[in-house]
């Protein structure tokens, strides 16, 4: 088994979206080993979105993450770090597939925000950082 850190950004728990995305997930079989709401503090989200400081999306990213809660969750399954993010859909809600998170419940970009639901770790070594950062 593998684990993942989820986050559930600042627009899915405003939204009320929590419970349908947490649904999914339970649905897909994959285990919440730890889930907490969060208000991180800006070091925290620098730390998290170090490998995208300096792109142009960067700032307007990281104050999209301070406008409010988010919910962390530790998440244990088979493969679940690909899983997830096969869940989720890819990055643009736009473009995103009908039948993952993003394709059917995000909403388009807006000028300055990247409102796109929920994070997904990208591989082991990502898993390990960001969980350590979080929990
Ligand atoms: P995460 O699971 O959140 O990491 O998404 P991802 O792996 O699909 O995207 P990535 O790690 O490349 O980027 C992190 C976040 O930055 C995304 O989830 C978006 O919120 C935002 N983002 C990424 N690329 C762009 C972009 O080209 N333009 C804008 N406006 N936002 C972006
Ligand atoms: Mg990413």
């Amino acid at each position: 088994t593998e684990e993942t850190l989820v986050l559930i950004k600042p627009d899915g728990v405003a939204r009320g979206l929590t419970g349908a995305i947490l649904a999914r997930i339970e649905a897909k079989g994959y285990s919440l080993v730890d889930i907490k709401l969060v208000e991180p503090e800006r070091d925290l989200l620098e730390q998290h979105y170090a490998e995208h400081a300096g792109k142009p999306f960067y700032e307007p990213l990281l104050e999209f993450m301070l406008s409010g809660p988010s919910v962390a969750i530790r998440l244990a399954g088979n493969r679940v770090i690909e899983g997830f993010r096969s869940l989720a859909g890819t990055t643009d809600p736009t473009t995103a597939a009908p039948g993952t998170i993003r394709g059917d419940l995000g909403r388009d970009w807006g000028l300055k925000v990247q409102q796109n639901l929920v994070h997904g770790s990208d591989s082991p070594e990502s898993a390990a950082r960001e969980l350590a950062i979080w929990f």
